[in-house]
């Protein structure tokens, strides 16, 4: 195993990410980011400077557990102080199991700002993968706006409350197309025309080159700040082998979901007339689309890359057919001898996700709790026993016997609250995420929640109020482990994990704007196991001060 060392700064720069310019947050030039690539066991040793000026920033490494250093997951008031403009933290931590991952910024709203970038650990030296493929590719996804993060973030924190609504465009990495469309010539509209590309502008699509007859392992992750996706290959069967850096029993589809946060490895084999090249395209699921499709080519050897494929890009199943959706993540199983949850739980916290008015303000809650963060990092205030770092008292574990999910609240009202989860150090913690009616009527909305620090087993999803009797229908046979799993309309999700990392981990919703508005949680698990934590994480808020009183700490 190697260290690998990196030097970025995070800075505002120019960029068209589709077509029109704009202003990105970019590392060393760059957008999206450098993509890192190592290998299992290897240690990444990643100076971080912060060129901004005039905010803080860190990064989350998304779907590496941080085994031994919690204060290197990048979540600014939860593993450290945001870093100051001019500031340089380092980032150095282990990257434990092969799988496709990524990382971006976790501060404020900067993964909206495009501070993203893909995390590639492939299988260390001796080990093998347990699938073949000839070539790969690999696809970030995110969505993108033309409104800046910053008024974004105002938007949704005023009072009258201001929808940010959906994304203008949707990018594979980094690369979309706003006013022109690449299936331009197939559309009776001209709301699309066709692009006129030379290929090298920072727009254009990145083409997959292919040859006939081969495998090919595609590389999805999520990254986006609000949209649910559909990925398809035209006339191309997909092969699901790995899903957020866990392997799982192989099986086929023509179109998948992807949900913000999570990622995939697809195998493909290009067995289609090789004489023509094909789409691939990403459509918005869960919410009206009002985003067009983002598009690329597979282009097969030798054609020119610029013929189009000969008919209209794949249609995405409709964006409200959940029950196809719901079919999907139920095929997601673990592969023959992965790790098996526990049989039993120790705990069991339920999660009830509400919209609700604070002063007028609309937020989210969770089991009424809206999630706001304190200005001393958790593992230091914990660590510590600082008193007055954020509130002492636990959120409740589940939500009152009388709550209709599938109405809108009979009171609406909720409360701000920065409590904590404390759970016991390798016990077995069940997590029911109950989804339920938002504000208005009839709205229930797809949420897909992370979790740091671990992966969980997914036992089961349902529809409607979990119960007790649900529980007889859980997976322990072979649930997949992942690290973000949705909950869909007025459904629950239920989710197995060991509390064995020490640390301070947030598990929220994927969607930025949700977690902006206090979608989230808070567990913490044997803090008081960690020796020591590097001072450079915890110069902000009580610890600063904590460390000024003693000099030579
Ligand atoms: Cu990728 Cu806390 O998130
Ligand atoms: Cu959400």
């Amino acid at each position: 195993a190697k260290t690998r060392h990196f030097k970025w700064a995070v800075e505002y720069m120019h960029w068209s990410p589709d077509g029109l310019e704009n202003v990105v947050m970019g590392i060393n030039g760059q957008f999206p980011g450098p993509t890192i690539r190592a290998k299992a066991g290897d240690t990444l040793h990643i100076e971080l400077t912060n060129k901004l000026h005039t905010e803080g920033v860190v990064i989350h490494w998304h779907g590496i557990r941080q085994f031994g250093t919690p204060w290197a997951d990048g979540t600014a008031s939860i593993s450290q102080c945001a870093i100051n403009p001019g500031e340089t933290f380092v980032y150095r931590f282990k990257v434990d199991k092969a799988g496709t991952y990524f990382y971006h910024g976790h501060y404020g709203m900067q993964r909206s700002a495009g501070l993203y970038g893909s995390l590639i650990v492939d299988v260390a030296e001796s080990q093998k993968e347990p699938f073949h493929y000839n070539g790969e590719f690999n696809l970030l996804l995110s969505d993108w706006w033309h409104k800046s993060s910053h008024e974004q973030e105002v938007d949704l924190s005023s009072n009258p409350f201001r929808w940010i609504g959906e994304p203008q465009t949707l990018l594979i990495n980094g690369r979309g197309q706003y006013n022109c469309s690449l299936a331009g010539k197939f559309s009776k509209s001209s709301i699309n025309p066709p692009c006129q590309l030379r290929g090298n502008e920072q727009w254009a699509p990145q083409i997959l080159h292919v040859q006939p007859n081969k495998t090919y392992r595609l590389r999805v992750a999520s990254t986006t700040a609000l949209a649910s996706l559909n990925l398809a290959i035209g006339n191309h069967k997909m092969v699901i082998v790995e899903a957020d850096g866990n392997y799982v029993q192989p099986f086929s589809v023509e179109d998948m979901d992807i949900y913000s946060g999570e990622s995939y490895s697809i195998l493909f084999t290009t067995d289609q007339n090789p004489s023509n090249n094909y789409w691939i395209s990403i459509s918005v699921r869960g919410r009206e689309p009002k985003t067009p499709q983002a598009l690329t080519i597979l282009n097969y050897s030798p054609n020119s890359p610029s013929k189009l494929p000969t008919s209209p890009p794949p249609m995405p199943p409709l964006w409200n057919n959940y029950t196809h959706s719901k079919a999907f993540s139920s095929k997601i199983l673990a592969l023959m001898g992965s790790p098996k949850p526990p049989s039993n739980y120790d705990r069991r916290i339920i999660l009830l996700n509400t919209q609700n008015r604070i002063d007028g303000y609309i937020k989210w809650s969770i089991n009424n709790v809206s999630l706001t963060l304190p200005s001393t990092p958790y593992i230091g205030s914990i660590k510590y026993g600082l008193k007055n770092a954020f509130d002492l008292k636990s959120p409740p574990e589940n939500f009152p016997l009388d709550y209709n999910v599938v109405k809108p609240a009979k009171n609406q009202n909720s409360t701000y609250g920065s409590g904590v989860y404390t759970l016991r150090f390798n016990t077995s913690v069940d997590v029911i995420l109950q989804n339920a009616n938002a504000l208005a009527e009839n709205v229930s909305e797809i949420h897909p929640w992370h979790l740091h620090g671990h992966d969980f087993w997914v036992l089961g999803y349902g529809e409607g109020r979990f119960t007790k009797e649900d529980e007889k229908k859980f997976n322990l046979k072979n649930p997949p482990l992942r690290n973000t799993a949705v909950i869909f309309p007025y459904g629950w999700t239920a989710l197995r994990f060991v509390a064995d990392n020490p640390g301070v981990w947030a598990f929220h919703c994927h969607i930025e704007p949700h977690l902006h508005m206090g979608m989230g949680v808070v567990f913490a698990e044997g803090v008081q196991r960690l020796r020591k934590i590097p001072n450079e994480a915890l110069g902000c808020g009580l610890t600063a001060k904590l460390f000024m009183n003693k000099k030579g700490n």
